[in-house]
């Protein structure tokens, strides 16, 4: 019936309908949205009949759709071991059955594993063998390789396409655990992108050869290639996209959340595919090298549009469409998921923020599923908004879990197992889509012509049919018409515009395909860099070649290597290749070759490592070098980003050796390697932005974490350079800081005025009243166990080993009042106090030589039988032995073996903590910059204490009056006796001078003794110079007047030697100098204090 067809669905109806259906769409979800508008407007003209109203239908409607829909497909895939576990003798966690996946606790392996089934358990951990092509193929029949993936999840993804379905596949888990190998794969071993776009182009050229010519069938394929980092999108097929803030997602009625601007590259077939792949892969390495950004912290999503265009059966045109969405999301870890939880700025980045948010979705689309009404939060984050449709909407959609086999990532593994299991509840409703266009433009000439035939049919002329008074109905035909004229014409534009561009992108195409081919060739007989990276997927994306003749590497003009980037200067480095035989590297800036920083010209040799600045890693390829070392028999090793990492730890003096290493030891190099860079960037950045920060890698022994055994534990020592605070990070607090501070970085680069932040949101800022630990000492108990009184004073020693103070502790075996029993209640053996109640006292009394610098200080210890921490008051430290005051008694009760043997074996940790007061930093360096102080061994930084420092101002100026009413004093005497000879005069003033020098102590800044100096030492009395003296004079009176209590020897110097004073930027230079202990040609800059 004619009303049934125009029937106008209530909004809620028409969103649940937008939301997609498979089976016989009506006329208004196909109708692209000007016909939607006019529907709309023509809405109050039309009187919908009672009888047609909708809400029974509808309500039924509903029901039936929320039964269609198809689950979420999901498939877990275990790796191998990588190297290192393989060296640590990993445990490994997951077993499969069939489509069930084991985890096992690695603490309690004998124990039964948690079971999870999906549509599909891949074991690619072992089983399999490297061909000579290097493809991983199966030796039994368990192993899943890329053949075998693709199979069972690529060709339903092309089979859908086909049909006219939106897909998706995106995978899912912790970084390294085999996301991107599913993916994109590595080498031989493609994965299902590749590989899908491979078989749909040999599908399609399947088709052309055996459709119908009658059909006219065209295929369109373009491509799109996109990342969000830190919540902002990038096209990474156009780097002039790379603009802060990104591009805008946008939100249109049919389509839902689109990306604005994002380059849609027409293909014409896989290697142009390939290209555009490889291209923006190139954009994305150049992009996070820049932008110090982690990559694992980027989700790339790539989509193919594939359209398919032909008649029908009856003769008329269609238009399918498939968008394919392939998404390669970020690293699943969260950095907050232990240790940052106290920090302050733990909420700070938004690093996270997309794959949080995609978690909740996940989870509020599965609680729905049960039957709980809950929104889905896709709006709170942009990748959320992005796969709105993939996750709930109109799309096939499959998930790859990847997962983890060794004992280490136990936790991680886990939670990528329950976010799995989460996803396959999840319902997704896909229709085919076919182009709205057509669609409309065949309901359209339908709905006329049944139109037409009714008004024939009833021949009424102006009578009202169905409650439509004709001239509406005569309206509504003229406005489809006019809609139809509309469509045809927009369907010619858009065939128009795909062929133009692709025509227009081919000429470009082209031209990189053949920059690319010469490129690879060039790559065989020219030096040049090949880029490291810790994401294996933009390793060796980019190449600079070092053709013959002197290039120079920097950060703009004049370098013709141009690195952007932290750290890297102007000039940062000259590279002389003589006719390819030498090469030779002159460092400006910070290099570093296999490891070892370079000051001189150095060669550089096939396979070296080089790092320019602080993330842009390297290989050095020479093939001439390369083709002498083979024929020499030289190893040339295979070079990664953790080999080339490892080598600069062990130049930093870390041991990297794995031979004979526990799996504790190896552990902690994993982390050593992990961290190391990250401090690096953090260091840079502090550098950059001028924010007096200096990080450094502290290790903490699970001893002196109050565990008896387990693995030392890498923190982060964070030293605040203007007031000599120092804090220990851990690694979690340490990696969430660092995000921001790329954040802040970033818009500092990009050139952002307020890319500063207040001090409460500065990652860089750390309260000075924040909690230190100064150290731990031990407490041994065997006394105890013998029922005899202990009373020591026990070193406190911090991380290096260095004694900080001492504390005063007693443990005292009492009865059960607490008061200390006899001398004669000694036992001789501890046995005999098995099964008996015994009761000691710990007692900490006082804490003895605390350094000055702090303003609090307490104590806590625990047993390691107990996981209870005992935790005294905070006592104010303004003494150098504070009071500690603190005292508690245990009991067992009974005595047990187990309490015995503790108590005779493992001594009790007792670990003292801090609050700092803030420091002064030495008055010549008040003005430093960062990078200046980065200069200077911070164990030579001198701080005076805020009280220090004021007594000392006062002392200065009361010294300065007594000078200069002695100066008066001297100036009347000096006019009294008028009559001397001129000689005689010098010689008096030499002596006033020498006395006034002599007042001046002398010693160095850092008060080393060996570095003082002599008056006598400056050759002061063999010159007699008039204007030497006067400056000599000033100087000292300069000193005064800014209250500065020193006078650098080198101005002294200077004056005595040339009679100059220094510039203002050698004194600035040998006042950074002084400090070092390091500097001029004469050895040491030095300073003369004045007294
Ligand atoms: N199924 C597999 N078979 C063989 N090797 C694998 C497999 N899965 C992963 N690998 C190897 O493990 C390493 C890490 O894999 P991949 O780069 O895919 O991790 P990822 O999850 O993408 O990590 P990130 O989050 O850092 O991008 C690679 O060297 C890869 O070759
Ligand atoms: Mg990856």
């Amino acid at each position: 019936m004619l009303c049934d067809s125009l029937q106008l669905p209530s909004i809620r109806e028409e969103n649940e309908n937008m939301r997609g259906r498979s089976v016989t769409p009506r006329r208004q979800d196909m109708m692209p949205s000007p016909s939607r508008e006019i529907f709309r407007q023509t809405r109050p003209l039309t009187k919908t009949p009672k009888s047609l109203k909708t809400t029974k239908i509808a309500s039924k409607e509903k029901r039936r759709l929320k039964k269609m829909g198809d689950n979420v497909k999901v498939a877990v895939r275990v790796r191998p071991f990588n190297d290192r576990e393989k060296q640590r003798k990993a445990k490994l966690i997951i077993e499969m059955e069939g489509s069930t996946t084991i985890i096992k606790d690695p603490a309690n392996m004998e124990a039964e594993g948690r079971k999870y089934t999906f549509d599909y358990s891949y074991w690619s951990h072992d089983g399999y063998k490297e061909r000579d092509d290097g493809y991983l193929e199966p030796v039994d029949g368990r192993y899943a390789d890329q053949a075998h993936v693709f199979k069972d999840l690529g060709r339903g993804v092309l089979s859908n396409a086909w049909q006219g379905f939106n897909c998706s596949l995106f995978a899912y888990g912790q970084t390294g655990s085999g996301k991107s190998y599913s993916m994109v794969g590595y080498g031989e071993n493609k994965g299902i992108v590749p590989v899908t776009c491979e078989e749909l182009f040999k599908g399609i050229e399947e088709k052309k050869l055996t459709d119908d010519q009658e059909k006219e069938a065209e295929y369109q394929v373009s491509v799109s290639m996109l990342e969000i980092y830190n919540e902002t999108v990038k096209d990474l097929l156009n780097p002039s996209s790379f603009k802060k803030g990104g591009l805008k997602v946008r939100e249109h009625p049919q389509k839902g959340f689109y990306v604005e601007q994002l380059r849609i590259s027409p293909v014409r077939n896989y290697s142009d595919i390939e290209a555009r792949i490889s291209e923006g892969n190139f954009n994305r390495t150049v992009a996070a090298t820049n932008m110090n950004a982690t990559s694992s912290r980027a989700h790339t999503i790539v989509a193919i549009n594939f359209a398919q265009k032909a008649k029908n059966d009856a003769g008329k045109s269609m238009t399918k469409t498939s968008i394919i969405n392939l998404v390669d999301l970020a690293g699943s870890e969260r950095a907050d998921s232990t240790g940052a939880t106290g920090d302050r700025l733990k909420e700070g980045s938004m690093i996270n923020k997309s794959l949080l948010c995609l978690g909740n979705c996940i989870k509020a689309l599965a609680d729905k599923q049960l039957g709980k009404t809950t929104a889905v939060p896709y709006r709170d984050s942009t990748l959320t908004r992005l796969l709105k449709n993939a996750l709930g909407g109109n799309s096939k959609t499959i998930m790859i879990a990847a997962l983890s086999p060794a004992d280490i990532n136990y936790d991680e593994t886990l939670s990528t197992l329950r976010f799995a299991d989460r996803a396959k509840s999840i319902k997704t409703k896909a229709i085919v889509n076919e182009s709205p266009t057509d669609k409309l433009i065949r309901e359209m000439k339908e709905e006329i012509k049944r139109l037409q035939d009714q008004l024939k049919g009833g021949g009424t002329g102006g009578v009202v049919i169905q409650g439509i008074p004709q001239d509406e109905v005569e309206e509504m035909r003229r406005q489809m018409e006019e809609e139809l004229k509309k469509n045809q014409q927009e369907m010619e534009d858009m065939k128009l515009t795909w062929q133009q561009r692709l025509k227009e992108q081919e000429e470009g195409s082209l031209k990189m395909l053949l920059e690319e081919r010469n490129k690879q060739e060039a790559r065989k007989t020219t030096p040049h860099f090949w880029n490291l990276n810790e994401d294996p997927m933009l390793t060796g994306m980019i190449v600079h070649f070092v053709p013959a003749g002197k290039h120079i590497l920097g950060n703009s003009d004049p370098a013709d290597i141009i690195l952007k980037g932290l750290s890297v200067q102007r000039e940062h480095a000259n590279i002389v290749n003589k006719s390819n035989s030498v090469i030779k590297i002159q460092p400006k800036g910070t290099v570093l070759v296999n490891g070892k920083t370079i000051t001189e010209e150095t060669e550089l040799r096939h396979n070296d490592r080089v790092m320019f600045g602080s993330t842009h890693l390297y290989v050095f390829h020479h093939p001439q070098d390369a083709a002498k070392q083979e024929k020499e028999g030289t190893n040339i090793e295979k070079v990664s980003f953790d080999s080339a990492q490892q080598e600069i730890a062990e130049n930093k003096g870390f041991d990297m050796g794995t031979k004979g290493k526990s799996t504790e030891d190896l552990l902690l190099q994993e982390d050593l390697l992990r961290i190391m860079p990250m401090v690096n960037e953090a260091n840079a950045m502090s550098e950059e932005l001028d924010k007096k920060m200096k990080f450094e890698l502290a290790l903490l022994s699970p001893q002196a974490r109050g565990l008896k055994d387990g693995k030392t534990e890498v923190l982060i020592k964070a030293k605040n350079l203007e007031n000599g605070n120092e804090f220990l990070w851990d690694q979690n607090k340490f990696i969430n800081r660092k995000y921001i501070m790329q954040e802040m970085y970033q818009n500092y680069s990009e050139g952002d005025d307020d890319w500063d932040y207040e001090k409460e949101k500065d990652p860089f800022w750390e309260p000075v009243d924040s909690s230190v630990m100064i150290g731990t000492a031990f407490l041994y108990l065997q006394s105890v166990a013998y029922c005899v009184e202990f009373d020591e004073m026990i070193p406190v020693t911090d991380m290096a080993a260095q004694e900080k103070c001492k504390l005063k502790v007693k443990a005292i075996p009492c009865d059960q009042k607490g008061i200390p029993l006899n001398d004669d209640t000694f036992v001789e053996d501890p046995k005999e106090l098995l099964n008996t109640a015994f009761r000691f006292k710990i007692s900490i009394d006082q804490c003895l030589g605390l350094p000055r610098k702090y303003a609090k200080v307490w104590c806590r210890y625990k047993f390691y039988f107990s996981d209870e921490w005992n935790t005294s008051e905070m006592a104010d430290s303004d003494t150098l032995n504070p009071n500690i005051s603190y005292e508690e008694m245990f009991t067992a009760d009974p005595v047990t073996q187990v309490f015995i043997d503790d108590l005779q074996e493992t001594p009790l940790l007792i670990q003292v903590w801090g609050r700092q007061k803030p420091g002064v930093l030495e008055p010549s360096l008040a003005k430093a910059t960062t990078k200046e102080l980065f200069k200077i061994d911070p164990e030579k930084l001198r701080y005076l204490s805020q009280d220090k420092q004021q007594t000392k101002t006062k002392a200065a100026t009361a010294a300065q009056k007594k000078a200069d009413k002695k100066d008066k004093k001297a100036d009347k005497n000096a006019a009294k006796s008028k009559v001397t000879s001129n000689d005689k005069d010098k010689d008096e003033q030499i002596e006033q001078l020498k006395a006034e020098i002599e007042r001046l102590k002398i010693a160095m800044s850092n008060n080393s003794s060996s570095n003082n100096i002599r008056v006598g030492d400056l050759g002061f009395a063999d010159d007699s110079s008039d204007r030497k003296l006067r400056m000599l004079g000033s100087l000292v009176s300069e000193a005064r007047n800014k209250n500065k209590p020193v006078v650098l020897t080198d101005r002294v110097d200077s004056v005595l030697r040339t009679g100059q004073d220094l510039s203002p930027n050698r004194i600035r230079e040998a006042e950074v100098n002084a400090a070092m202990g390091s500097g001029n040609e004469s050895g040491k800059s030095k300073v003369c204090t004045i007294s």
